[in-house]
């Protein structure tokens, strides 16, 4: 992916996976754009000014009191010849001090500085990732509209498990590049800055002061279109505190429902438990816990959907009886009788009407595109969408997804890995054709 005559900057705070941000700069670098670095002064323990000088083939700029500058205030004039910023990796410090404006270093000030489109790629350990203050601060910047990058989970680098682990390179590399091949696609920033009667014209958007919201487009082939959307995981109850649950954030389906209100739809969202918030205002998003709450809810809007897209991670099976007490650890085995929940998709399937168009989601480890076939036909499906466990940077927890799309009347598509808003374009994109075939 070319990413020639794009001005990028580089951001790395002081955590240890600063080493795999070197290999960051080389791709960006070897795919056409141009790179500065900023750093923090704990950075410099982690890697070396000359490092970054080298692959970057620029200037480190990490001190905003330096002499040897040309007179310029070097953070506003980085800002300018930025066509998009990345913080990689972003430690739990800098991002509280960009989500309540603190600019006390090159990074932070470069930050504040910038009106462009930001990406940050969180790295810090688990424990820290999962502190209510640091997920608030996150929160807050996501809706301000900074892209995240959210952390896999995997090894930290202090030997524990967890969610914490900066994204791979060849993944963010995979964000921005995809950011630009849309921007180039479609002419128009993402997420654009919403007009305000007193900003006419401010339409470049990003790290701006905005809640990031996306502008819904004025008329499409979805206005006043319903979508049904389901997404994220389930949580099903043992007692009153533990739940069988599983890895997905909702992601995905998110981005689906965005694009689909971009687009002028009137979009309803049936999200299990997920921190993920929408982007577009216009999502009606309606939160549940279990698969039982999520039919419900699905059986309510179905009738009226024109098209409904299944992407949540729905648990097959939920404990038999929900102890009205938290269980006390008592004998070495404890069995739990579980009971098949209600599968929605086959359900919504069995409903359908000819007009309607229902989209699934498969998550395969062995037989991909065999097992994606059965459930395509088994669920009565217009369009299935899978994602195999086994290709690196898709699937649950990653930001990035790729994805095969088949068709109960067509050949199968195969996409490359793309971030999940992008994925979310190419699915809505292949409903889109669906649906115009479908109408005429
Ligand atoms: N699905 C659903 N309700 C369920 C289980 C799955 O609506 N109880 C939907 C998912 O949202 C997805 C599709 O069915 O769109 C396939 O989900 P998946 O878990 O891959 O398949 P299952 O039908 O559960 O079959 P299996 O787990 O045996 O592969």
């Amino acid at each position: 992916m070319s990413l020639a005559g794009k001005h990028i900057i580089v951001g790395l705070s002081g955590g240890i996976a600063a080493y795999k941000t070197l290999s960051l700069i080389r791709l960006l670098v070897k795919n056409g754009a141009s790179v500065k670095t900023v750093t923090t002064p704990n950075t410099l323990h982690f890697v070396t000014k000359l490092s970054l000088q080298t692959l970057s083939k620029n200037n480190v700029y990490n001190d905003v009191f330096s002499e040897v500058n040309d007179f310029s205030t070097e953070h506003i004039s980085l800002a300018d010849w930025a066509d998009a910023m990345i913080v990689a990796p972003a430690t739990a410090n800098t991002i509280g001090k960009f989500a309540n404006g603190i600019a006390d270093d090159a990074l932070s000030t470069t930050f504040l500085a910038l009106n462009k489109p930001v990406f940050v790629a969180p790295a810090m350990n688990s424990k820290m990732y999962e502190n209510p203050a640091v997920q608030k601060n996150l929160q807050t910047l996501i809706q301000r509209g900074i892209h995240m990058i959210e952390p896999p989970v995997g090894e930290l680098a202090c030997g524990d498990e967890g969610k914490g682990r900066m994204e791979e390179p060849e993944a963010i590399f995979e964000c921005i590049a995809g950011f630009f091949l849309t921007e180039s696609d479609s002419g128009k920033s993402f997420p654009r800055r919403r007009e305000s009667p007193n900003d006419k014209g401010l339409t470049k958007g990003g790290n701006d002061g905005t809640d990031g919201q996306v502008d819904p487009a004025p008329t499409s082939s979805f206005h006043e279109k319903k979508i049904l959307i389901t997404a994220g995981p389930t949580h099903e109850a043992i007692d009153p505190v533990r739940f069988i649950g599983n890895h997905s954030s909702g992601l995905m389906g998110i981005c689906i429902a965005d694009e689909f209100a971009n687009q002028g739809a009137d979009v309803v969202l049936v999200c299990g438990p997920s921190a993920i918030a929408s982007k577009n205002s216009a999502v009606k998003r309606i939160d549940v816990v279990s698969a039982k709450d999520m039919f419900e809810v699905c059986k309510k809007h179905f009738e009226s959907a024109d098209i409904t897209v299944c992407s949540a991670a729905v648990a097959d099976y939920a404990p038999k009886q929900i102890a009205g007490q938290k269980i006390k650890k008592k004998d070495e085995n404890l069995v739990l009788e579980l009971v098949k929940n209600p599968d929605i998709l086959g359900y919504l399937g069995k409903q359908k009407t000819k007009k309607q168009i229902l989209v699934g989601f498969a998550l395969e480890t062995e037989n991909e595109l065999q097992n994606a076939e059965n459930k395509l036909k088994s669920k009565h499906l217009d369009m299935l969408v899978l994602n195999s466990l086994n290709d690196d940077g898709a699937g649950f927890g990653h930001q990035t997804n790729k994805i095969s799309v088949l068709f109960a009347n067509k050949e199968a598509k195969h996409f490359e890995l793309k971030s999940k808003p992008n994925v979310a374009k190419d699915i809505v994109n292949e409903i889109t054709h669906l649906y115009s075939v479908r109408a005429t």
